[in-house]
């Protein structure tokens, strides 16, 4: 089959074989990406129109135990500097992003065990008692099934953790022997299972990832079907052992974007801050690929260069303020704009 032939089989079938999977993404041309870009834009367009949702993130505290190799707030970086914010300083940017139309609050971190879950739980209510109509996104990395099902019962609505690749042997080259990739995939199921709406995700061109790894990504999300799929590009930290890697491909980032939105027409898909950071136009042309999602920052100006997973990350200087004004003409310029709702996953 052509590459052209394989997007119209996933689009029919919303699923490939492994072997389909591997020659479309170590294959594909400009036109194939051009392909996909159009019924990706198309079938978004239907489901969503001409509206990109819209998620405050708040980095509440870039302490971390885990030493993930990638991640410029592993705990090995000794040059980052840790800060934590106070729970009235968490709902204070949400008040914030409130003002200025976020209906989605998402609270992530690095994995701090200082935060017990009954004090997270509480910031959980705190912010669901002050913005009853708003969505509680959370972002905490691993924890155990009793935690999650408290926050779930505090009132979170939905939960990220990225699965990070879903190839075992990659994951292993990834991480550190204590983090269990078997770990990171029954977290995600419990999360599914509470009744989060769940989102898992990638790396794209991360250290050592092959097509191989990829078309075991893409299998995974076709099994799992998650509510949300966060992806972006590799992009070396200076402080880790990857500093010297290469980042990811743009090009291909985009590409995948498009098989996503064909694959799972209804999911809640960003085009992340790291395209951003890559390109001009990142997340702009994450939106025309298929993407449906924008996920500024509403973190105090004062501590976002400090939550630096990679390096170069936009928006650091900036007001919470300025990027929505800055979001909203961006999107204007390419026909978009951004939705004032929750911006759930819709059920079918
Ligand atoms: N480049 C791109 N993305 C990264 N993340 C962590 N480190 C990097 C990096 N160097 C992503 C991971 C994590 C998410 C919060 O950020 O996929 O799950
Ligand atoms: Fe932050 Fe453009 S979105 S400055």
């Amino acid at each position: 089959m052509t590459n052209k032939e394989l997007i119209e089989k996933l689009n029919k079938d919303k699923s490939l074989e492994k072997s389909q999977w591997v020659k479309l993404i170590s294959s594909f041309s400009e036109n194939d990406a051009l392909f996909a870009k159009k019924l990706a834009r198309k079938i978004a367009d239907e489901n969503f129109g001409k509206s990109v949702y819209i998620r405050g993130i708040v980095e509440f505290s870039n302490y971390c135990k885990n030493d993930c190799t990638y991640c410029g707030i592993r705990r090995s970086n000794k040059n980052c500097e840790r800060y934590r914010l106070t729970k009235e300083e968490i709902l204070e940017c949400c008040d914030e992003g409130r003002k200025l139309g976020f209906m989605t609050f998402v609270l992530q971190s690095g994995e701090d065990k200082t935060y017990s879950t009954a004090a997270l739980c509480d910031i959980v209510k705190s912010i669901k008692k002050k913005h009853p109509d708003c969505a509680v996104t959370l972002s905490l990395g691993e924890m155990e099934y009793a935690d999650y099902k408290a926050l779930f019962e505090a009132g979170a609505d939905r939960y990220l953790l990225r699965h990070e690749t879903a190839s075992k042997a990659h994951y292993e080259k990834l991480h550190p022997e204590e983090m269990k990739f078997e770990k990171r995939m029954e977290c995600l199921e419990n999360l599914k299972q509470i009744g989060f709406q769940t989102g898992c995700g990638m790396m794209v061109g991360s250290p050592f990832q092959r097509a191989e790894d990829l078309a075991e990504d893409m299998l995974f999300i076709s099994r799992f079907k998650p509510h949300m799929v966060g992806m972006g590009p590799f992009i070396p930290h200076k402080d880790t052992p990857f500093a010297a890697e290469k980042a990811g491909s743009v090009e291909l980032t985009l590409f995948l974007i498009s098989l996503l939105r064909i694959m799972l027409p209804k999911a809640n898909i960003p085009a992340t801050t790291a395209l951003g950071t890559l390109h001009p136009l990142g997340r702009e042309l994450g939106v025309q690929a298929g993407a449906n999602v924008v996920m500024p920052n509403l973190s105090p100006t004062a501590v976002r260069k400090k939550y630096a997973l990679y390096d170069n990350k936009i928006c650091t200087g900036d007001e919470s303020a300025q990027c929505i004004n800055c979001l909203q003409s961006r999107l204007k310029n390419i026909g978009y704009e951004i939705k004032i709702s929750r911006g759930d996953y819709e059920n079918v």
